[in-house]
């Protein structure tokens, strides 16, 4: 059966690891991440936005991801990613979720104080345990200036009380990280607030944290979509040594979508450059799927080192 994340937050806190949480919109993501996981015999989160039950239905994917139970005798959990209202939370919960994301970082303090009160009290009740998140991630269209950076980290200080004011079970924050493949503007250095961080860790001892936007935009996807008639200018992501530094804390769970697109999307441009003539969809969706299991193989074993806790 499905767990929750509780279990493995625990022991990756006290191991100084984390574990990956990876957005799933269809079969070949799903078969890829957990065929890794399972050579690895790590634990594992899969995770799925609003645009992905809008994409691939959510009856689907949870069928989905109970044919990766059935497959892999791996703790898995399922997780709603950025769920925005109360509604979309429940309605996953109600549908067989272990496990939902409340963001509320939009709101004020208060405010979303209290929407991610509502979403705790009903998932608490029903056995599903909530993320939360304060603070807000630098989006890929915002020109960036310091100061209006500077506002949108997590202010440390916020951490304790959202946290017992909401009785949440992780709390995504914001140190640097940023959605999507251009995380940086070329030139610019890739820097995470590791001094938010510990400082959260000392506030909040022995809670797990999460980090968002997280994928580190690996140059070899990037240069085999460009070099395969694919068009990705200035893709720059977080580096590996920061992601494995993030897990070695308080962070125990990494989200990861962006690097899991690039892979898919490099296996399938590469096949068409060399098979122009293919059009099975078993051709190209094969080296897709294997580039998946791949990237999330080196994911598990060299960035969160979660191999070996299932
Ligand atoms: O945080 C966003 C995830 O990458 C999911 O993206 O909303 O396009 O499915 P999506
Ligand atoms: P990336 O875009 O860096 O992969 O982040 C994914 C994410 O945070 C999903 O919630
Ligand atoms: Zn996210
Ligand atoms: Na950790």
């Amino acid at each position: 059966a499905l767990v929750t994340t509780t279990e493995m937050f625990k022991k990756a806190y006290e191991g100084g690891y984390a574990i990956g949480a990876f957005n799933v919109n269809n079969m070949e993501i799903i078969q890829g991440i957990t065929e890794a996981a399972k050579e690895e015999n790590a634990p594992l989160i899969l995770q799925v936005s609003a645009g992905a039950r809008k994409y691939a239905k959510h009856a689907y994917l949870v069928k989905l991801v109970e044919a990766a139970l059935i497959d892999t005798d791996l703790p898995i959990a399922l997780h709603l990613d950025h769920g925005d209202s109360f509604e979309i939370c429940k309605s996953c919960i109600d549908g067989g979720f272990t496990s939902v994301m409340i963001d509320g970082s939009q709101h004020s303090f208060e405010d979303n104080i209290k929407l991610t009160k509502q979403v705790v009290e009903y998932a608490h009740a029903h056995g599903c345990v909530v993320e939360g998140e304060l603070g807000k991630l630098a989006g890929v269209e915002d020109d960036v200036n310091v100061s209006a950076e500077d506002a949108s980290y997590t202010r440390p200080e916020e951490v304790q009380e959202f946290v017992s004011r909401t009785g949440v079970d992780s709390l995504a924050i914001a140190i640097g990280t940023s959605h999507g493949a251009f995380k940086f503007k070329p030139g610019q250095k890739p820097q995470l607030r590791f001094d938010i961080l510990k400082e959260v860790e000392k506030l909040l001892p022995n809670f797990p944290i999460v980090l968002h936007g997280a994928s580190s935009v690996i140059p070899k996807y990037v240069e085999t979509i460009n070099a395969c008639g694919g068009k990705l200018d200035d893709a720059i992501g977080i580096p590996e040594e920061m992601l494995r530094e993030a897990a070695s804390m308080a962070v125990c769970k990494i989200n990861i979508d962006s690097d899991l697109r690039l892979a898919l999307t490099a296996g399938i441009r590469e096949h068409f450059t060399s098979h122009p003539e293919h059009f099975d969809p078993r051709q190209y969706l094969s080296p897709a799927r294997d580039n998946i299991r791949d990237l999330v193989r080196h994911k598990l074993v060299n960035v969160l080192g979660c191999n070996g806790k299932a």
